[in-house]
C-alpha cells in the first residue's frame, strides 16, 4: 500500500469514529481488563506485517478506545475536541522536532513564545518567560522548584535541606502539590493544608493562622500555593487576599489555574482570578477547559532569571546550546530535554476562533452547567452536593432513600451508568458524602444531551431502590 493511500485511510477511519461518536453510542466498551487482554492481539510481530495490517490495528484501537467526544463524556476535567488542533497534532508528528533550540524548531520556537506571551498579558503578567510542560501536575511542580530557588538561590548548585521548609495550599487542591512537596524536597508533611469555606475556597484568615504557627514552630515558610479552579468542585481561592498575605510574609505565590485559567478570556468571569497578576508563577492546561488535545500545558513565572536557575545544565550541553549571542532557545527554560512541540495546535486552534470564539465557548459551557445545576434543583429525586462557580456539577440522587443509604446508593448510581455506557461522570467526596461531579468541558454537549443524562441518572437511581438488577 502506498503512503499516501494509507494516509487517506487512516484519516477516514478517524472521521468515521469521530462522526460516529456524535450519534447515539456507547462511550465505553463494557470489557474487563482480563477479557481485553484475551482477546486483543498485542503481540509484536518477528516479521513486520506491513502497513495494510496497521490500518487493522487501528480499527481495533479506534474500536475500544473511550470516546472522549460524545457528548455523554462529562469526566475528567476535558473531552471534546478541536478540529484545528487535531490537525496541529498530525503536522507535529509529520513535522516531528524538539523544542530545546532555535535551531531545530525556528517556527516552532517562535509560535510556543507569542503564546506564552498571549497567555502572561491575559493574566496581567508583564515581563515574563514560561514554557509549555506536560501539564498542571509538572507546573505545580515547577512553582514550587522556582518557590525554592528564591528562598534558596543556592539550592540549585549546592542542594536543600528541606526539612523545615513549608509551603501553603488549600485542603481542596490537587494531589499534584502533595508529590511536588516530595520532588522538591520538603517532604508531603511540610505541605501544609489550609481550611477551605463551604465554598471550597482557601480561607485567608486559616493561611495567615498557619504561617504565624510554622514561624513559631521554627519553621521556614516559603510559598503559597493557590488554585483558580479545584479539581472537584471547580472553586477559586481568593488570590487577591492570598497574594496581600503572601507579599506581606514574602512568599513565593504560585497559582495553579489548570483548569479555570480559561476565565482570564471572559469579561464576564475573569474576576474569578482577581489578583493574578499579583502571583509570582502560575499554571494553565489549554488541554483541559480549552479542549486541545492532551498535551498542551503552560507554566508562566514573572521573573525569568528563577526559571532559568531552576532549568539550569551547569553549562554542561555544549553539544546543544551554541554561542549564537541569541538567548532564543527554549530548552534553557525547561526541565525536559527532547520536548514535543505542542504549541503548534493550540496556536492553529487559537488563530481558528481567536479569544472572542474562547469567550464564547466558555460562556456557552457556564450557561451549560448553569442549565444543569437548575435541571438537579428542579428535580425532587436529585440534591446539588456543592455551590457552583464555575462548570463543576456536583450532584446526587436522594430519591426517597434515608441518609444512610444515599452513599451506597450513589456508588452502585456510578457504576451501572459506566456499565450503561451512554455517559460518563466521575465519583468523588464532598463533606463524605458521596458524589456524581460532572464538568462541561466538551463541546459536544447540549441541554438535550443533559437532559438524557438526568433521564438516565434518575432511572437508575429508581432501579437501586427498587432492589433491580442492572439492566443487561
Ligand atoms: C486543579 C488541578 N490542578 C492540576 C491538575 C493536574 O493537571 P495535569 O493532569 O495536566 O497534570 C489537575 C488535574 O485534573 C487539576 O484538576
Amino acid at each position: 500500500m502506498d503512503t499516501e493511500t494509507f494516509l487517506d485511510e487512516v484519516l477516514s477511519r478517524v472521521k468515521i469514529f469521530l462522526d460516529s461518536s456524535q450519534s447515539d453510542v456507547r462511550i465505553r466498551s463494557e470489557q474487563t481488563h482480563d477479557s481485553l487482554l484475551r482477546t486483543s492481539d498485542l503481540k509484536l510481530p518477528m516479521e513486520g506485517r506491513g502497513l495494510e495490517s496497521a490500518l487493522d490495528d487501528i480499527e481495533s484501537v479506534l474500536s475500544h478506545s473511550v470516546r472522549t467526544t460524545a457528548p455523554g463524556f462529562m469526566n475528567p476535567l476535558w473531552g471534546g475536541l478541536s478540529i484545528a488542533s487535531l490537525a496541529g497534532e498530525l503536522v507535529t508528528a509529520a513535522t516531528n522536532t524538539a523544542m530545546y533550540t532555535y535551531e531545530i524548531a525556528p517556527i516552532a520556537t517562535l509560535i510556543e513564545s507569542s503564546i506564552l506571551k498571549r497567555m502572561a498579558e491575559l493574566a496581567d503578567f508583564g515581563t515574563s518567560q514560561g514554557t509549555l510542560t506536560t501539564g498542571g501536575s509538572n507546573g505545580n511542580m515547577l512553582g514550587l522548584l522556582c518557590a525554592r530557588q528564591s528562598k534558596v538561590p543556592l539550592s540549585s548548585q549546592s542542594g536543600f535541606d528541606g526539612t523545615k521548609m513549608v509551603a501553603f495550599v488549600s485542603e481542596e487542591s490537587h494531589y499534584s502539590f502533595n508529590i511536588a512537596s516530595n520532588v522538591v524536597g520538603i517532604g508531603q508533611s511540610n505541605l501544609i493544608k489550609i481550611r477551605c469555606n463551604e465554598q471550597g475556597q482557601m480561607r485567608a484568615d486559616s493561611l495567615e493562622d498557619e504561617i504565624e504557627r510554622a514561624l513559631e514552630n521554627g519553621q521556614i515558610p516559603f510559598a503559597v500555593l493557590a488554585t483558580s479552579g479545584t479539581t472537584v468542585r471547580g472553586s477559586f481561592d481568593p488570590l487577591r487576599e492570598v497574594a496581600e498575605i503572601a507579599h506581606r510574609y514574602d512568599l513565593w505565590m504560585h497559582v495553579d489555574a489548570a483548569w479555570g485559567g480559561s476565565c482570564l478570556f471572559s469579561t464576564q468571569y475573569r474576576s474569578l482570578m482577581d489578583g493574578i497578576e499579583l502571583a509570582d508563577s502560575f499554571c494553565w492546561d489549554a488541554h483541559k477547559m480549552m479542549g486541545i488535545p492532551l498535551i498542551c500545558s503552560a507554566f508562566i513565572v514573572k521573573d525569568a532569571e528563577i526559571l532559568r536557575a531552576v532549568c539550569s545544565n551547569g553549562n554542561t550541553a555544549h553539544y546543544l546550546y551554541l554561542e549564537t549571542g541569541e538567548d532564543v532557545d527554549l530548552g534553557l527554560y525547561s526541565l525536559q530535554c527532547g520536548r514535543r512541540n505542542d504549541a503548534l495546535k493550540l496556536w492553529l486552534a487559537w488563530r481558528e476562533i481567536g479569544d472572542a470564539g474562547w469567550a464564547k465557548m466558555l460562556d456557552s459551557f457556564m450557561k451549560l452547567a448553569d442549565y444543569l445545576e437548575r435541571s438537579v434543583n428542579e428535580n425532587e429525586s436529585l440534591e446539588m452536593m456543592s455551590n457552583r462557580m464555575w462548570t463543576n456539577v456536583c450532584f446526587r440522587y436522594v430519591g426517597s432513600s434515608p441518609e444512610e443509604n444515599l452513599n451506597h446508593i450513589n456508588t452502585e448510581l456510578r457504576k451501572r451508568l459506566i456499565h450503561d455506557g451512554r455517559f460518563m461522570v466521575s465519583r468523588s467526596t464532598i463533606d463524605g458524602n458521596i458524589v456524581l461531579r460532572s464538568v462541561i468541558a466538551n463541546r459536544s454537549i447540549s441541554e438535550a444531551s443533559l437532559d438524557s443524562f438526568l433521564q438516565c441518572v434518575v432511572s437508575i437511581g429508581k432501579d437501586i431502590e427498587r432492589g433491580l438488577p442492572p439492566n443487561q
